[in-house]
């Protein structure tokens, strides 16, 4: 295939796809990465979206192979932030200029239908945010109870669209289910998030590249692809961690084939390279989500090994964050940063 023309299509078929993730000479995965950069720049401009992210519960019922917060794993301190704390963390964040808050916590019914409710009503009458949730799979009622409530996107990540390893790394659970979920969820309004993980056991490029087609099928706002990272005390603990290059390339033919999406330079890929973050905003990604979980809780969020910046004063690590996002010349958002798609939404 002639790579320079390749990467000048509007559209990719699944070959071309798998074609682009197998690139091995340095000088091609460039081309690659460039390319991707310069869709970035035209769909999305240069300013980098902030989400600040509240970690608020780490009480988890699921049983994900490969997760820390796994329901299965005792050895790991839970914690559960008060709606007053929560409150409190959205506010100082909103105080700091950044315009989305995302809750996020394992799957935990401790937080009824009615109590993630007040939470989101009650930081939407005190700041001017976008509020994002990241809860897991939760009742269709529930979404809808928290779209009304005033909750403007919902990130649920298909993690894999092989149902076989769907299934695999989710003791039983069905792929079809999770997706039933995206789908309703975009049905009622919101802006969906969604992504996978790169480099988990038995994952093939054949597989990334359904991964990448399926983002694109359900036409998600935003597409957080990360490198799996083992996590002690779960299944996967001795496994080898995904490869930094796989998931770059991944990005940025994320970026090729998704093209007017928000992609995040991940947390777990700056843990596996300490330029991980300048590295992922340069190969597509226009997004990145500091994190304001206050101690002593951001230390037991453990999804996995050695993640970066737990131990870091929320606020400093955030203004270290900034000044890494401009010495590469991107500029700070002050914007909701809402999806490039929906028209319906007020920005
Ligand atoms: N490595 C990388 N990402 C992980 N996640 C969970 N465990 C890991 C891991 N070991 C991601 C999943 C999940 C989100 C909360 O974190 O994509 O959706």
């Amino acid at each position: 295939m002639d790579l320079d023309k390749l990467l000048n299509k509007t559209e990719l078929s699944k070959e071309e796809i798998v074609y682009l993730l197998e690139l091995e000479k340095k000088e091609d995965i460039q081309k690659l990465f460039n390319k991707a950069d310069e869709i970035r720049s035209k769909h999305c401009g240069d300013e980098v979206h902030l989400r600040g992210v509240i970690e608020f519960s780490n009480y988890c019922s699921q049983h994900c192979m490969y997760c820390g917060l796994r329901e299965e794993n005792f050895s790991i301190k839970r914690y559960r932030m008060t709606a007053e704390e929560i409150i409190e963390t959205a506010k100082h964040i909103s105080n700091l200029g950044i315009k989305t808050i995302v809750l996020q916590s394992g799957q935990d019914g401790y937080y009824d239908t009615d109590m993630i409710s007040f939470i989101i009503y009650s930081i939407k009458q005190s700041t001017d945010v976008a509020i994002s949730l990241s809860l897991g799979e939760r009742g269709f009622d529930e979404y809808k109870a928290w779209k009304i409530a005033g909750a403007d996107r919902y990130l649920l990540k298909q993690e894999s669209t092989n149902p076989k390893l769907y299934s695999i790394y989710h003791c039983s659970q069905s792929l079809f289910e999770r997706l039933n979920h995206i789908k309703y969820l975009k049905s009622i309004g919101f802006q969906i998030g969604s992504g996978n993980i790169i480099g988990l056991p038995l994952q093939t490029i054949n597989d990334i590249a359904d991964d990448i087609i399926s983002l694109k099928e359900f036409d998600v706002d935003m597409a957080a692809i990360g490198p799996f990272i083992p996590s002690d005390f779960t299944p996967y603990q001795n496994k080898k961690p995904g490869s930094v290059e796989l998931t770059l390339k991944s990005m940025a033919v994320t970026r090729l084939v998704l093209k007017n999406v928000h992609i995040p330079s991940t947390t777990a890929l700056d843990t596996l390279d300490e330029f991980g973050r300048e590295k992922g905003l340069s190969v597509g990604a226009n997004v990145v989500m500091p994190n304001f979980t206050p101690h002593p809780y951001r230390e037991q969020y453990i999804i996995y090994k050695n993640k970066r910046g737990v131990k870091d004063n929320p606020d400093a690590a955030y203004n270290k964050l900034q000044a890494r996002i401009q010495t590469i010349g991107r500029k700070l958002s002050n914007t909701k940063g809402h999806s490039y798609k929906n028209s319906l939404t007020t920005h």
